[in-house]
């Protein structure tokens, strides 16, 4: 499916500005992006539940911009899922095949392979009222898995699951992607979710397009400030400062260069950093980065650092055998590879390669 130059406005509000995907067959896209970014109204104009103001979507190579949804041969999981209350969920289930002619016999076998897949054997007999949330949206889901469509729209499907339930679903949802070889869009806030899911995250903010790529060049090689900042976690630093002489130095700042730069020309620069490719170790006096741990969060198999280095606030993730090892006030020695940090122009947020 393939998504050209689509806008929409609400009023005088742009939420979506010149979207221009193109989706190959039986591909995972994730759709990725803040609160408000417009993630769902492009979902429902993919769903044809809203129109754009202008642009056209395709669907197995026809434009089908102006077709009613029920003429676009979709599946979707909407946001705020509506259960029919006075159905029990084998019902609720097996709805689009019934009001679609599916003999009796078969539409029991669907519901029950698809209650297996979900775990929800046990819960057939039962109306939505009695589910918990969780349970209703993997109700929903079971809704739009019934049927083979050979394209699926899922809008933030796992948001009211728990963590494990989370994580089981999102394997769940890749296996059965895998075996159904068809195109999924998925869109959702949750960066892990995109990582582990996508075949290629799609990173959406004010209603642009900001990258399109496979989740370890979104990682790798981010194309702005916005996508390095929003993918991962603790977020990179972005260190406003110039490059004099082959070497970084941080602005507003009195500390040394940051680190060697080779061959890079002078000019002012933002300087990314992940947390990880900051290298610590116990001050012993000799090196040129010297800091003080101003908060230690440790989450098990790693620890946050928050580190001050001459009033440069800087983050860091240590692990291994020194996860537990810093603290509150203790005086480190910091390493930063220039080879490996991002360089992004201070005007326009681009990355500089
Ligand atoms: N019918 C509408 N009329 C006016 N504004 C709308 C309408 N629908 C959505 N918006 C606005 O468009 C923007 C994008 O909304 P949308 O629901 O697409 O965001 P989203 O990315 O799905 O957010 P979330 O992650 O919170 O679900 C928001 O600012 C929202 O207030
Ligand atoms: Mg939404």
């Amino acid at each position: 499916m393939a998504l050209r130059a689509v806008s929409k406005r609400f009023g005088a509000t742009q939420v979506l500005d010149g979207i221009e995907l193109g989706i190959a067959p039986g591909e995972l896209i994730v759709l990725l992006g803040r609160s408000g970014c417009g993630k769902s109204t492009l979902l429902r104009i993919v769903a044809g539940l809203s129109e754009p103001t202008s642009g056209r979507v395709e669907i197995g190579g026809r434009d089908v911009t102006g077709l009613e949804p029920r003429e676009r041969d979709l599946a979707m999981v909407f946001q705020s899922y509506a259960l029919y209350p006075h159905l029990d969920v084998a019902s609720n289930i097996a709805f689009p095949l019934m009001i679609r002619g599916v003999a009796a016999s078969e539409r029991r076998a669907r519901v029950e392979e698809v209650a297996r897949l979900l775990g929800l054997e046990a819960l057939l007999d039962r109306r939505p009222a009695a589910l918990s949330g969780g349970q209703r949206q993997r109700v929903a889901i079971g809704r739009a898995l019934v049927r083979r469509p050979p394209l699926y729209l899922f809008d933030e499907p796992l948001s009211n699951l728990d963590a494990g339930l989370r994580s089981r679903m999102r394997a769940e949802l890749r296996a059965l992607h895998a075996r159904l070889g068809a195109t999924m869009l998925y869109v959702t806030h949750d960066q892990t979710e995109a990582m582990t899911l996508a075949d290629r995250i799609v990173v959406l903010e004010a209603g642009r397009v900001q990258q399109v790529a496979p989740p370890e060049e979104i990682y790798r090689a981010p194309a702005n400030r916005f996508v390095a900042e929003f993918v991962g976690q603790p977020p990179i630093n972005l260190i406003e400062g110039e490059v004099r002489g082959g070497r970084f130095v941080a602005r507003a700042h009195a500390a040394p260069p940051l680190c060697a730069l080779p061959g890079v020309p002078d000019g002012a620069c933002v300087l990314g950093v992940r947390p990880e490719h900051v290298r610590v170790e116990p001050d012993d006096g000799a090196g040129a980065l010297r800091a003080e741990v101003t908060l230690a969060e440790p989450i098990g198999d790693r620890t946050h650092l928050h580190l001050d280095l001459g009033g440069l606030a800087l983050r860091a993730t240590v692990g291994g055998r020194d996860a537990f090892r810093y603290r509150e006030g203790d005086r480190v020695a910091l390493g930063i590879d220039g080879a490996v940090c991002h360089r992004f122009d201070p005007r326009t947020g681009q990355r500089v390669s």
